[in-house]
């Protein structure tokens, strides 16, 4: 398998689409009149638009990002053929690599990438991509991004972060972007380790600093590293006003602040963050009112306050 493979997220329009339309599409499309009596698609279903088929049946949803078996597009063309249920009920079958389509891509995330499709009947509200993308793949794209603008770093320097106490990994095999914690001596780790991993600083995209004895300073350093995709910061000591340092990260898409001493004027600081899309909350000192400010700086945002 090429060592990229596991980055190629399956593309809708060139990979499902047009089986879709090929083997599903006769029965389930927009009303249309043949032989002057008017046809309505079967069972309600439309699978000829992104929001028709996000919208579902007349028995509700069909599709649930992230889980083909919580999807009845997907439950329907893997039942037994003598099965009712069995899609296309007549017509030829999808085959088996196409059923694989189908299932990687609503497990990583049901993207549509764009396409619409059919406008005939299109609310105007209507919703066009799946609301919940889902993370692992976000992050895979963006890692493949990532990995082209750095080099691997020799073992020596590698060694020297894991003597400070960092535990560093590839992300995945071969990749030259990091993954640092600190989870066997947390205990240990204050602000001074974190700095001992400056010298990675290029090739790191996701931080865990959870439950280690940093404070505020150390977010000096994590404002240095220019890749940082993932923070973990919970259940620090860190507060509202060493979050300002970390307005210098441009790829942050996710930063947990769980049981921190954060409140509303840190948040000021991450609504400047216009790359984050998570952002987790439950048991800091922000608050709702403070959450919908912040909501409203970084559209799409997902904050988990409670
Ligand atoms: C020859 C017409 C025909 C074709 C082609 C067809 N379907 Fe269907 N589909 C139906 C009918 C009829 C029903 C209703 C079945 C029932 O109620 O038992 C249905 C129901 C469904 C349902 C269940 C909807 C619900 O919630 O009740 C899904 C999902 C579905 N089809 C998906 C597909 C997919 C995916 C394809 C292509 C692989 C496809 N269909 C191809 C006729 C068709």
């Amino acid at each position: 398998m090429l060592a990229t493979s596991s980055f190629a997220a399956v593309s809708f329009e060139k990979e499902i689409l047009p089986f879709l339309n090929k083997k599903c599409v006769d029965c389930h499309r927009a009303p249309y009149e043949e032989n002057g009596k008017k046809k309505e698609p079967k069972a309600g279903l439309r699978l000829d638009a992104s929001w028709a088929i996000l919208k579902g049946s007349e028995n509700g949803p069909v599709l649930t990002a992230g889980a083909p078996d919580k999807s009845g597009i997907y439950e329907s063309v893997n039942l037994p053929k003598d099965d009712d249920a069995h899609m296309p009920p007549k017509g030829e079958d999808l085959t088996k690599e196409e059923i694989t389509l189908l299932k990687k891509w609503i497990e990583e995330g049901a993207d549509f990438g764009g396409w619409i499709g059919s406008k005939d009947g299109m609310p105007a509200d209507a919703q066009t991509s799946s609301s919940k993308p889902v993370k692992p793949r976000e992050h895979d794209l963006l890692f493949a991004a990532l990995e082209k603008e750095v080099k691997p770093l020799s073992d020596a320097v590698l060694g020297a972060a894991k003597e400070a106490g960092a535990q560093v990994a590839a992300v995945k095999v071969e990749s030259p972007l990091l993954r640092v914690d600190f989870l066997t001596g947390v205990s240990k780790c204050d602000d001074a380790k974190v700095e001992s991993v400056l010298p990675l600083k290029e090739n790191i995209v996701a931080l865990d600093l959870g439950r280690t004895v940093i404070t505020d300073a150390a977010l000096k350093s994590v404002g240095q590293l220019p890749r940082l995709v993932t923070l973990d910061l919970r259940q620090t000591k860190i507060g509202d006003a060493g979050l300002e340092a970390l307005t210098s990260l441009k790829k942050l898409h996710s930063i947990n602040l769980y049981g921190t001493q954060v409140s509303d004027e840190g948040l000021k600081h991450l609504a400047k963050i216009k790359s984050l899309n998570n952002i987790y909350l439950w048991q800091s000192k922000a608050t709702k009112a403070g959450v919908k400010h912040l909501a409203a700086a970084l559209p799409g945002v997902k904050v988990s306050i409670e």
